[in-house]
């Protein structure tokens, strides 16, 4: 298991380029399952996630390149296997996109129920009660969901009970190949579902308020192929944005959109940084080391993204006073507090709240990264931290971020991926 080793106390100072956003690509990807002919996407990030995502649509039947331009062209001619196995699911929960097309397009599918994570049991319950609304019979049994939709999937107006994300991706794509209409209430307004609704829609997919609460989708026969470019990863800019701050540094991120980023943008410029929108997706942050602590409530978005928690939670251990940092969408998702106090930072957990006590001196430890954004959350931390810190199992970042070292080291941070036997 790979690790990485950080010397902390140099501030990032340059530029840094944004990759496609995983959490767009996923979909993206499931959604070349709704079609027979093929599709071309642009800026997918190469991570591990990705990488998953691609094996899982060879597994049911489709063939996925990758050109010599970058792009990855996926052609679902037949689909002959419907189906996510365990073996593929147990390393990627994501899988759970595929549900939603496979069933469209081939009217069954069979997909390995996600086991929990480290931030949570996240169950796809919500998923299931959904597609059955739209006429699928659904068995569960040794572990799979088994859905039928022999006679098709007919449009009927649903309303999610708690807003998920990729809940709501997953009966989109189901939704644009059933009979008549569906309405999606209490939807998703994640970017990353705005950029699925834009793919479908140039598949031939008629759409309606993608972003806000609620969805319109009139089924069509067949959807056609197309040619899309993948969103920024908004989750990696604000990590990188953060990384700016905590290390007082002076750092131009390209290509991303402010857009998706306001939530953060606020609470840093709140908490002290200067954070510049100098347009064409061109963020400037200038940190400082005189920080104010700013409490956060993560939401669904356009509220304080989750995936941003524990790198916000790094920054305030460095910032004056006590922050409360409120979790409100994962009910596990705090596991970094306790390696970030290893490392120094003063924080009490109380259920869903922690109380970041800053500003503390961190000094670089061996560390533990137990999923992907917790993991960015050390590294972030180690480059503050005095002295080296390594981080273990660096795997859970590979999942999400693309080159993280390369980029980090071509601004001036100093850390290497130290290569285990
Ligand atoms: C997506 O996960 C993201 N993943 C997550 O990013 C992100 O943290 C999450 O949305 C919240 O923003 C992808 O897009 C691939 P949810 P998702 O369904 O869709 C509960 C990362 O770091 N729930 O919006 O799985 C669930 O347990 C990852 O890139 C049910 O109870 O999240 C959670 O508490 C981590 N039943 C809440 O809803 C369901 O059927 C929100 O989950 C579905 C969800």
């Amino acid at each position: 298991m790979d690790k990485f080793s950080i010397e902390g106390g140099l501030p990032l100072e340059g530029e840094i380029a944004v990759s496609g956003a995983k959490n767009s690509g996923l979909p993206a990807l499931a959604a070349c399952l709704l079609t027979a002919e093929p599709v071309t996407l642009r800026r997918v990030p190469a991570v591990r996630d990705i990488q998953t995502m691609k094996r899982l649509l060879r597994y049911t039947g489709a063939t996925v390149s990758d050109e010599a331009d970058g792009s990855i062209r996926v052609e679902a001619r037949e689909v002959s296997r419907p189906e996510a196995p365990y073996e593929v699911v147990k390393t990627m929960r994501a899988s759970s996109l595929v549900l939603g097309p496979l069933a469209a397009r081939t009217g069954r599918a069979r997909v390995s129920l996600p086991g929990g994570c480290a931030i949570g049991a996240r169950p796809i319950n919500l998923h299931v009660f959904a597609l059955e609304q739209l006429g699928a019979v659904i068995e569960q049994s040794h572990g799979y969901i088994e859905a039928q939709s022999p006679g098709g999937l007919k449009g009927r107006h649903i309303r999610f009970e708690r807003i998920t994300v990729t809940g709501t991706e997953d009966l989109l794509m189901a939704a644009v190949l059933a009979e008549g209409e569906t309405v999606l209430e209490n939807a998703a307004r994640e970017p990353e579902v705005v950029d699925l609704a834009e793919m479908l829609i140039k598949m031939g997919a008629r759409i309606e308020g993608a972003g806000s609460p609620v969805i319109r989708v009139e089924g069509v026969e067949r959807l056609h192929g197309t040619e899309h470019t993948i969103i920024p990863d908004r989750i990696e800019a604000g990590t990188f944005l953060i990384g700016g701050v905590i290390t007082a540094g002076d750092l131009t991120i390209r290509g991303c959109e402010p857009e998706h980023l306001r939530a953060l943008i606020d609470k840093v410029r709140e908490a002290g940084a200067a954070v510049d929108e100098q347009g064409e997706g061109t963020l400037r942050v200038r940190g400082t080391h005189r920080l104010r602590s700013v409490d956060v409530t993560t939401q669904e978005h356009p509220g304080f993204a989750t995936d941003l928690q524990a790198q916000y939670m790094a920054l305030m251990t460095q910032a004056d006073g006590i922050s409360i940092i409120t979790e409100t969408i994962f009910e596990n998702r705090f596991m970094h507090a306790l390696e970030l106090m290893r490392m120094g930072a003063n924080i009490r957990l109380d259920g869903r709240r922690a109380y970041v006590a800053g500003k503390r001196p961190l000094s670089g430890a061996a560390v533990i990264a137990s999923d992907l954004r917790a993991s960015a959350s050390l590294v972030l931390a180690a480059l503050v931290a005095k002295g080296e810190t390594i981080v273990d199992r660096v795997y859970h970042i590979d999942r999400g971020y693309e080159k993280i070292e390369e980029k980090l080291a071509s601004v001036g941070a100093r850390i290497r991926r130290v290569e285990s036997k």
